[in-house]
């Protein structure tokens, strides 16, 4: 479950495009069949009216259709009858990279689903649902993002470490258009848009490094290489910046990448410790991806779409939608600049 607050009233949302997202992240080379059993499905409980926002907190759900497998296993409460389904038997065999054991000595846990399950990834599947309705509100303002990956290669690689039941990983690029310059501030860390959306990516699982546009590339560079020229228009002659300087957005794209670690469920388990003897072990073996990196792709598209609405929303304000589009508009009438066609 999700609750978007702070959406002006009047946004005018399509169920199916947001589906479209959920179905777009569960596909992708390299997805376990686990995929196919969810078939996700956004349902909204409050703060939507015939497909129109109401100003009011949105209550987005996504269900888990596995989770009817899972029933007695991760039951809320103390289940009736005898165990059936999966997760009846507690696991003990942490695996290394994921929450198993960290999460199970954090918080005293006998059993690492308790952590494990709550860490995964299909947390993300209600973050894409969210991410929709943003894209839907930055359309209005003639903002556009999407995620993408290398996906010839990616392929490639899938196949390899499919064949020695390995897992892979790879990097995501994801684009904004239309971004107005003003978005963010360099007055405090919290505010700047550089920052909230590297805290955005690196709050995906399985995300270990951010880039602003050229990112680390630039690190090799000298200044008079690395820096976007500003000709007549206000237009750069180049965008190695990714559209951000001082953490305020600069009027160009916006460009930012995040790699993603190879999945840490390995049908060939790495070597680990069982928590219940103290003896080595092999780690947990389960369904799993050999990799999510075109998931990631959108999932990342929805993080940087929510930052960006959140930032557009600060500067322009309105909690009815044409108060919210009027104040860029106007914004657009004082500043020289025009979103490229
Ligand atoms: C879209 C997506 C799908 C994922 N699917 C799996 C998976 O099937 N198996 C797995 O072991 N990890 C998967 N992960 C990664 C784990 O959730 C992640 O590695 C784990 O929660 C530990 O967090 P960390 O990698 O950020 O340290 C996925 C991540 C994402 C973003």
């Amino acid at each position: 479950m999700a609750i978007v607050t702070g959406l002006p009233a009047g946004l005018i949302l399509e169920r199916d495009a947001i589906d479209a997202d959920l179905r777009r992240r569960q596909e992708g080379y390299g997805r376990s069949p686990r995929q196919r059993i969810e078939q996700d499905r956004v349902e909204v409980l409050a703060g939507l009216r015939h497909g129109r926002t109401l100003g009011t907190p949105l209550a987005l759900v996504v269900q888990n259709r596995d989770h009817e497998n899972w029933a007695w296993g991760m039951s809320a409460w103390p289940p009736d009858g005898e165990p059936s389904g999966k997760g009846t038997k507690a696991v003990s065999v942490p695996r290394p990279g994921h929450a198993d054991l960290a999460g199970t000595l954090k918080y005293g846990l006998a059993d690492t689903r308790d952590s494990l399950e709550r860490a995964s990834a299909r947390h993300t599947a209600v973050a894409v649902a969210a991410g929709a309705v943003c894209k839907a509100l930055l359309a209005t303002i003639s903002v556009h993002v999407e995620g993408t990956v290398a996906t010839e290669e990616l392929e490639r690689r899938i196949d390899e470490a499919r064949a020695e039941r390995d897992t892979v990983g790879g990097v995501v690029e994801v684009r904004a258009t239309g971004v107005p310059p003003g978005l963010g501030s360099y007055a405090t860390k919290e505010d700047r848009l550089d920052a909230r959306l590297a805290a955005a990516l690196m709050g995906i699982q399985a995300v270990k490094g951010v880039e602003i546009g050229d990112g680390f590339a630039l690190a090799e560079l000298r200044g008079s290489q690395a820096h976007d020229e500003i000709a007549e228009g206000l237009r750069r002659t180049s965008n190695r910046a990714g559209g951000i300087e001082a953490g305020v957005s600069n009027g160009e794209g916006i460009v930012v990448r995040a790699a993603m670690k190879p999945l840490p469920t390995l049908m060939r388990p790495l070597r680990t410790v069982d928590l219940e003897t103290g003896q080595p072990a092999e780690a947990l073996v389960e369904r799993s991806d050999v990799a999510a990196v075109e998931a990631l792709a959108v999932v990342a598209e929805a993080a940087v779409a929510f930052e960006l609405a959140r930032a557009a929303r600060e500067k322009f304000g309105g909690d009815a939608l044409g108060d919210f589009v009027g104040a860029w508009a106007a914004y657009l009438d004082r500043i020289p600049w025009q979103p490229t066609p």
